[in-house]
C-alpha cells in the first residue's frame, strides 16, 4: 500500500505527535511504499519569520530520523522541495465549494486562538489533499485531529474524479489510519496535547526538564489511600503508554485498590519517557552533529517524490484541459 504523511515545522515536536503519529509513520514503512514529508508550505501560516522556519525544517527531519524513520525504506522529504503541490492545490481549489472550507473545525480553532483569519490558513485543506492526492496515498496516519481534513480530501478528489475523471477517474481515495488507543493524547492540562495550548512535553526536551513537566500534569484531589478509576485518569492514560506491561498492571490495580498517589506515577512516567526516547536522543546528536548527511537525505527525498508527484500531475492536467 502507499502510504502518507506529513507534520509541520511549527515548532518541536511533542509525544502527542510520537504516539498519535510518528510511531505509526515507523511501523508502516517497513512492509509499506511509505512517503513522509515535512509541511513546510503548510507552516507559512504560522511561522512568519524565514530563519526560523528553515531551522524548525532541519529539526522535524533530524526528529524523524533519530526517531527511527528510515530513508532507506520510506522517503522522507519536504514538501516545498515538490512544488508541483502548489499546482495541484489550484487545480483542487476550482473544484472545491466554499462551505466545505467554512465548515472546518481547524481554520475557525485557529482564528480563535488568534491567528489572522488569510486565506491561506482558510484554504490549508486544499493544500493538505493536494498532498495526499498527488501521491496516490491510499492510508494516512494521523491523529483524530486530522479526521476532517481527509474527509474533505476524499470529497474534493471524488468532486475532482465526477467532474474530470470520466469512467477510470483521475485520483485514488485515501483513508485515514487512525488507532483508537493513542488518537488523542492528553496534555499537562488534561485537554488535547498540541503546541498551541503550550501544554506539551517535547521529545527531545532536556531529561530534566521532561521529568519536571511530568510533575505538573493536572490531577484531582483523590487522596494516596482512596481507590482511584484508572480508566478516567489522564494521567493514568499516558503512563500506560509508556510504561512496561509488568509496571502498567502494578499501577493499575494500586489504582483500584487506593494507595498510589498520583506522585509517584509522575515521577515514574517521568522516567519511562526519558528512557524511551534515550537511544533517539543519541542518534538525534549525531544527525545534529552531521548536516550534509541530513541535506543528502532531503536531496534523495526530494528527487523521488518529485517523480511520483509529476506523474499524477500529469494526469490531473491532462484531464482538466491544461496543456
Ligand atoms: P499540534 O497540534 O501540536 O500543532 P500537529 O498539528 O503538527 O500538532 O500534528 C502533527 C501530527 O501529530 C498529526 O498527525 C496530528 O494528528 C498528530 N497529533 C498532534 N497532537 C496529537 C495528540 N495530542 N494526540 C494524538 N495525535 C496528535
Ligand atoms: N495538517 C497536518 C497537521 O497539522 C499536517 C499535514 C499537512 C498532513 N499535509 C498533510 C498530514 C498530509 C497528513 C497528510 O498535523
Amino acid at each position: 500500500m502507499r502510504i502518507l504523511s506529513g507534520i509541520q515545522p511549527s515548532g518541536p515536536l511533542h509525544i502527542g505527535n510520537y504516539l498519535g503519529a510518528i510511531q505509526q509513520y515507523i511501523t508502516l514503512q517497513d512492509e509499506n511504499d511509505a512517503y513522509y514529508f515535512v509541511a513546510d508550505y503548510h507552516a507559512l501560516t504560522s511561522v512568519r519569520d524565514a530563519a526560523t522556519l528553515r531551522k524548525y525544517v532541519f529539526d522535524v527531519l533530524v526528529d524523524l530520523l533519530a526517531l527511527g524513520l528510515d530513508p532507506e525504506k520510506a522517503v522522507l522529504f519536504v514538501q516545498s522541495d515538490v512544488p508541483e503541490t502548489v499546482e495541484l492545490s489550484w487545480l483542487l481549489t476550482s473544484v472545491t465549494p466554499m462551505g466545505w472550507l467554512e465548515k472546518c473545525v481547524s481554520y475557525k480553532d485557529k482564528v480563535q486562538q488568534g491567528l489572522p483569519a488569510e486565506h491561506g490558513l482558510f484554504a490549508y485543506p486544499v493544500l493538505q489533499a493536494a498532498d495526499i492526492l498527488l501521491y496516490d496515498a491510499d492510508l494516512v496516519p494521523v491523529g483524530q485531529d486530522q479526521k476532517q481534513h481527509l474527509e474533505i480530501t476524499r470529497d474534493v478528489a471524488e468532486r475532482f474524479n465526477h467532474v474530470y475523471g470520466g469512467k477510470k477517474g483521475v485520483f485514488r481515495l485515501p483513508k485515514p489510519y487512525i488507532l483508537d488507543n493513542v488518537a488523542v493524547i492528553p496534555g499537562l492540562d488534561g485537554r488535547k496535547m498540541s503546541k498551541s495550548y503550550n501544554n506539551t512535553i517535547e521529545i527531545f526536551e532536556e531529561p530534566g526538564a521532561i521529568r519536571k513537566k511530568v510533575k505538573k500534569f493536572v490531577t484531582d484531589s483523590t487522596p494516596v489511600e482512596a481507590p482511584k478509576d484508572p480508566d478516567a485518569c489522564p494521567l493514568f492514560g499516558l503512563f500506560k503508554l509508556f510504561a512496561k506491561a509488568e509496571d502498567r498492571d502494578e499501577v493499575e490495580r494500586r489504582y483500584r485498590e487506593g494507595g498510589i498517589g498520583y506522585g509517584e506515577v509522575k515521577t515514574r512516567l517521568g522516567e519511562a519517557i526519558v528512557e524511551r526516547f534515550a537511544e533517539a536522543r543519541e542518534r538525534r546528536a549525531e544527525w545534529v552533529a552531521h548536516p550534509e548527511r541530513v541535506a543528502e537525505v532531503r536531496a534523495a527525498g526530494a528527487q523521488k517524490a518529485r517523480a511520483t508527484a509529476r506523474k499524477v500531475l500529469d494526469r490531473a492536467r491532462a484531464a482538466s484541459g491544461l496543456g
